[in-house]
């Protein structure tokens, strides 16, 4: 068996904690757009500067070919500050002199923020002897960055494998985890899923592992389109992955033989173009015409897609039902939203969603805070649903003493 440390256990008083965080932010003439990231990693920085822990942030932004201005962590390490009322050092290289000088200088409870590991050709290589120069940095090393989890890269995964460092998730991180377990470990069943989205060709390996975790498997956005096609049903103009029909009659076949129901839209706002505010009419999905674009679900699949969800105990949410990003294509989306953050709040349903897409839907709809875990992780979340161990989280994993051993 294998378990995470708590981080709740880990001595860091006057200790070097290498903190991995997502500092990968969004960026707007030189400072941050928008602090959600660091805004759920704050908790974990200030409990350990506050337990004394000499908190070294260790994060990568963007995807920079060379050292740059432009991706320097510099004005994110100012964001930190403001953020955790306390101040946040920075040092202009995360190994090498300048990241040893800058540590060594740290008392107990300091903040230093190193910079961007992209910098180094290492650090995206998984390079062992980069790895080493980070871990050489610190004491023990703590992962808060589960959205970028997904990636096998130096300051991630090699850094724990190369070294001795104890290695604890930090609370964000371990919010995440016990989110994904408590979905797909131990769920209450019924479970429904809900997959949307523009496309199929992105969520194969989701479909095929989210039929065999559960009972009904509710499909929106674009991807419909191929699912109905693949049932022969006319869509017009609408988006469609000709290619992948196989794929969706194979999804559907398996389906049927697992006996679990797939729930697709029984009718359809449909319209000429996707522009903000065209015309629009409502048709049964047996009625779309050869000029019409299927742009968002109707009035009755919303209705089919709440009364599945009345029915479930948990829900797993990744992707749009409409071309949400346009009105009033984000009317099906924030209906189910609504339904879904109502049925939470009464008890009646555990729901956890996630992704970029997701995520905009559910803020467009006013109910991050109603839901009983959203993840902000894009890449990592999918891979997570897909049923993969993320390599950033295998190295947290410690074999669990057994019963036997743990009573000598
Ligand atoms: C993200 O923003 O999805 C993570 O920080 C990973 O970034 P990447 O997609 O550039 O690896
Ligand atoms: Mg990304």
């Amino acid at each position: 068996m294998t378990a995470f440390r708590s981080l709740d256990d880990a001595a860091v008083n006057g200790k070097r904690v290498l903190l991995r965080v997502d500092l990968n932010v969004p960026m707007q003439d030189g400072k941050v757009a928008d602090a959600t990231r660091i805004e759920e990693i704050a908790p974990t920085i200030t409990e350990l500067a506050g337990k004394g822990g000499k908190v070294i942030l260790l994060s990568h932004l963007n995807r920079p070919k060379a050292p740059n201005p432009k991706d320097s962590l510099k004005p994110v390490a100012a964001e930190v500050a403001k953020i955790v009322k306390r101040p946040v050092a920075f040092a202009e290289d995360c190994v090498g002199p300048k990241a040893e000088t800058a540590v060594a200088k740290m008392k107990a409870g300091d903040i230093l923020c190193l910079e961007n590991t992209r910098f180094h050709p290492g650090e995206e290589k998984n390079d062992a002897a980069f790895a080493k120069q980070l871990a050489a940095l610190g004491d023990i090393y703590v992962d808060d960055a589960f959205s970028a989890a997904h990636r096998e890269h130096a300051s991630i995964a090699g850094i724990v494998a190369v070294s001795k460092l104890p290695a604890y998730p930090g609370r964000a991180m371990k919010a995440e985890l016990d989110a994904l377990h408590r979905a797909f470990d131990r769920p209450e069943h019924p479970v429904a899923a809900i997959v949307g989205g523009a496309k199929i060709s992105t969520k194969l390996d989701l479909l095929g592992h989210l039929l065999q975790k559960v009972e009904t498997l509710i499909i929106g956005g674009g991807m419909a389109n191929t699912f109905l096609a693949a049932q022969g049903v006319a869509i017009g103009k609408s988006l469609c992955e000709t290619d992948l029909i196989p794929n969706a009659r194979d999804i559907l076949a398996k389906a049927k033989a697992m006996h679990r129901d797939i729930v697709l839209p029984v009718d359809a706002v449909v319209a000429q173009k996707l522009a903000e505010h065209v015309p629009t009419r409502v048709v049964a999905i047996h009625k779309v015409e050869a000029n019409d674009m299927i742009l968002d679900i109707g009035p009755r699949s919303i209705e089919h897609v709440v009364s599945v969800l009345a029915r479930s105990k948990t829900l797993v949410w990744n992707g749009p039902f409409g071309a949400f990003e346009i009105e009033p294509f984000d009317n099906g989306t924030i209906e189910v939203a609504e339904a879904v953050a109502e049925l939470t709040s009464a008890k009646k349903l555990v729901s956890f969603a996630g992704g970029g897409d997701t995520v905009a839907a559910l803020n467009a709809a006013s109910v991050m805070g109603r839901l009983t875990h959203v993840s902000t992780a894009g890449g990592a979340f999918l891979e997570s649903l897909e049923g993969k161990t993320l390599p950033g989280v295998k190295v947290l994993l410690v074999a669990e003493p057994t019963p036997t051993a743990a009573r000598k």
